[in-house]
């Protein structure tokens, strides 16, 4: 048991629905033993700045079911450098912290790997995120409401596209990992998944071919309309650039839409809240039992620990059932149209 007098909290990276559900349980499961709790604003440059609030049960008091996050969130370019570093574990020295929890990301836990350097008290992370892309966790707080919100948004698309037998691509969130493009794509019965897991922007051309060629026999005699999702950041140019190449070398019209940020905010889904509930409680129960350098994760209903290290390693592929399930789905519906 490690006598703990202070705790800190930051939220960093890509805010992600269910954040405040996360500061909620660590300050009330803190309070409740008599551990103090105080938050950083706007990531690790409130650390480096020493921009702090006190966290008690009046500032987490009807937050949990709020979006974005009470702390404020952002990216830290400092947390790069010795300096920011040294900084940052200047502030938690000056304020007495004995444990620092961070919510967010792989490059936010990067970040907390590094302060080790000069940081001697215990850290652990939890993850939010809606990108889903840590290892060591089925799920990260937030991708459930963001996934919910994208089907949503592309079961709306799917009306006007249906009223106009249109073709649309929609390219969704992820960062570098198709989790959020696979499972949307598959809930929402799109016609085409492009991602990491499935493509290579290598074979650019020969896929805008095949594309056309799709498209235009499930349009040949039964008007209806086609909808392609794609992951940022895996064709070159994005979801514009593949509808002005379908247009110009294959007279195929098409629409554009990228959903965006839309997809980080709202009020967070219950299983992001209650997710976010058991974390928050168990990562003060595991600080005060001296753990530290581990990131938090829920494997089969179970809250887990994994290092830090690992977490970030990107390991976490999408699963290979869901890819099988979209491509068996895909051929038996081409199938069907030929
Ligand atoms: O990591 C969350 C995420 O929303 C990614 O999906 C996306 O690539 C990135 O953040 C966008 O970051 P920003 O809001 O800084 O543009």
């Amino acid at each position: 048991m490690t006598e703990l007098s202070k705790i800190a909290v930051l939220t960093s990276g890509g805010d992600a629905p269910g954040m405040n559900a996360a500061i909620r349980a660590i300050v009330i499961a803190a309070t409740h033993e008599q551990i103090e709790v105080i938050g950083f604003l706007h990531g690790y440059n409130g650390l480096i700045e020493n921009e702090e609030m006190p966290l008690s049960l009046k500032e987490v008091n009807s937050i949990i079911h709020k979006g974005g996050t009470i702390l404020k969130s952002a990216r830290c370019a400092n947390m790069y450098s010795e300096n920011g570093l040294k900084q940052a574990a200047n502030t938690l020295l000056k304020q007495r912290v004995d444990a620092l929890i961070v919510i967010g990301g792989d490059g936010s836990f990067a970040g907390l790997i590094s302060l080790q350097k000069y940081y001697s008290g215990l850290v652990m992370g939890i993850p939010g995120t809606i990108d889903n892309d840590l290892y060591g966790t089925d799920f990260t707080i937030g991708f459930t409401t963001a996934i919910n919100t994208a089907i949503t948004a592309v079961d709306k698309i799917r009306d006007t596209a249906n009223a106009f037998d249109r073709v649309f691509v929609i390219e969704l969130m992820g960062r570098r990992s198709g989790h959020i493009t696979f499972n949307v794509g598959v809930a929402c019965g799109a016609e085409q998944v492009i991602s990491f897991e499935n493509f290579n922007p290598k074979d650019q051309e020969t896929k805008l071919k095949h594309l056309a060629q799709e498209i235009k026999v499930a349009q040949k005699d039964k008007h209806q309309s086609y909808l392609i999702v794609i992951a940022e950041n895996i064709w070159p140019g994005g979801a514009t650039a593949l509808v002005d190449q379908l247009k110009e070398f294959q007279s195929i019209d098409a629409t554009a839409c990228i959903l965006g940020h839309i997809q980080r905010g709202g009020s967070p889904v219950a299983k992001d809240r209650i997710l976010a509930t058991k974390m928050g409680v168990i990562a003060v129960q595991l600080l005060i039992e001296g753990k530290s350098n581990v990131m938090l994760g829920e494997k089969n209903n179970i809250i887990c620990e994994v290092s830090l290290s690992q977490a970030i390693k990107h390991l976490k592929k999408v699963s290979p059932t869901l890819i099988k399930a979209q491509e068996t789905i895909l051929a038996f519906t081409a199938q069907q149209l030929e």
